[in-house]
């Protein structure tokens, strides 16, 4: 109400409240680094447009007279209870974006009741973000390395951390053909940046010859050559099952087999996501990818999704295909670059605003009771 209540007084919002409009911004005001950063994605984009297409193409039927006077937005993921099924998705390096980079963005999260998902990328170390938080909840994204000492320092500081559910993103053994990011020469990874964590890192750096500081490319070669692992199959994952405690989602799931695999390794969820669109270009759309996982998983595996989220409503499709909550990207990255915390935060709250309208006028009071039959497919 308060966006409204501020136009009837003659504020408008400094941001756009349609995060489209706020990309279009983002793109004006941002430079073209940091702006292709985060708007880029595999190969010709096939991908990240079939994200948006896939729910566009999906329409809600709306149910009447069913009292929607009272709502209650709050969710279960994981033994926890969200104030909504929204999360803020790992993305790396946000210090391309604004110099409040990570700690900015994980203050809005907290502030606005949502996890912040910690990227392993993240160009602050994993204590000063959890810092920024004071005890909000988050969680933890591994990029899994190839060195064992190293993942498992990761996963002993993310515990000290508070971070509360490990999320193993499996769609990044490798990064994927980028063209703006190459053409660009813009590989924030290579340069160093999005490497906080890993220079922080005892584990990381015990295995250096000499410090960053006295040889900046050593490091930088190690982080590359270690970062991520090409080579693992679904058996190393009781590793990550011994050395975590809590619960484990494996982020990137988009076929039904791979979801029977994750709950037979003992793994507690998955994200259903193609990163955006950013890794396999001609990957199926998230949300035709959805209800699919959602049946194999059963009541085995709780589901989350990413990729192409942009309005209340989309929150609301992804949920009746079969999510329980959803993790939101770029339009985070884009309030971060214009507006700092604050943007995000405005960010954050349009989402939520738009999803509560959504659900009430949809016919419901809470999202547990949204499911397929709110749903038609419009033919393409
Ligand atoms: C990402 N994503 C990502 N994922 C991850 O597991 N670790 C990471 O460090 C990053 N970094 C990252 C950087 C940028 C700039 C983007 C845009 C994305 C993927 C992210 O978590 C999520 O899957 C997608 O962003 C979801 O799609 P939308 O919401 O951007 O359409």
């Amino acid at each position: 109400y308060e966006i409204y209540l501020d136009g009837m007084t003659g504020a408008v919002p400094r941001l756009p409240t349609d995060l489209t409009a706020l990309e279009e911004m983002a793109e004006r005001r941002l430079g073209p680094g940091p702006f292709g950063y985060v708007a880029g994605s595999a190969g010709d984009g096939s991908t990240a447009r079939a994200n948006r297409a896939a729910l566009e193409r999906r329409r809600i039927v709306p149910r009447m007279l069913r009292d929607v006077a009272e709502r209650d937005l709050s969710v279960e993921v994981l033994g926890r209870t969200l104030s909504a099924p929204l999360a803020l998705a790992p993305v790396g390096v946000l210090s391309i974006m604004h110099p409040g980079a990570e700690p900015a963005a994980a203050r809005a999260a907290a502030a606005q009741g949502v996890p912040f998902v910690l990227s392993s990328a993240s160009s602050t170390p994993m204590e000063q973000v959890a810092e920024a938080m004071g005890d909000a909840e988050r969680w933890f994204q591994l990029y899994w390395s190839k060195d064992r000492e190293v993942t498992l320092s990761f996963l002993k500081r993310a515990r000290a951390a508070g971070c509360s559910i490990l999320v193993v993103t499996l769609d990044t053994p490798l990064l994927a053909w980028r063209p703006r990011d190459l053409d660009q020469a813009y590989l924030p990874f290579l340069r160093g940046v999005g490497t906080a964590n890993h220079f922080t890192d005892p584990a990381f750096l015990a295995g250096l010859e000499k410090s960053p500081q006295d040889d900046p490319n050593a490091a930088v070669l190690r982080f590359v050559s270690l970062f991520s692992d090409p080579g693992k199959t679904w058996p190393d994952l009781a590793f990550l099952r011994e050395n975590w405690a809590g619960p484990i989602v494996l982020k990137g799931v988009l076929h039904p087999d791979d979801a029977r695999l994750a709950a037979d390794a003992g793994m507690d969820g998955v994200v259903v996501s193609n990163h955006g669109g950013r890794q396999v270009a001609g990957a199926v759309a998230a949300a035709d990818a959805l209800p699919r996982v959602a049946a194999a998983a059963g009541d085995r595996l709780t589901v989350l999704f990413d990729s192409g989220v942009r309005t209340g409503a989309d929150v609301f499709k992804a949920l009746a295909l079969g999510a329980r909550a959803v993790l939101v990207g770029r339009p985070y990255a884009y309030g971060l670059g214009l507006d700092g915390q604050p943007g995000v935060e405005h960010v954050i709250r349009c989402l939520l605003a738009e999803f509560d309208l959504t659900l009430a006028l949809s016919g419901h009071a809470r999202p547990g009771t949204v499911g397929a039959g709110d749903l038609v497919e419009d033919p393409v």
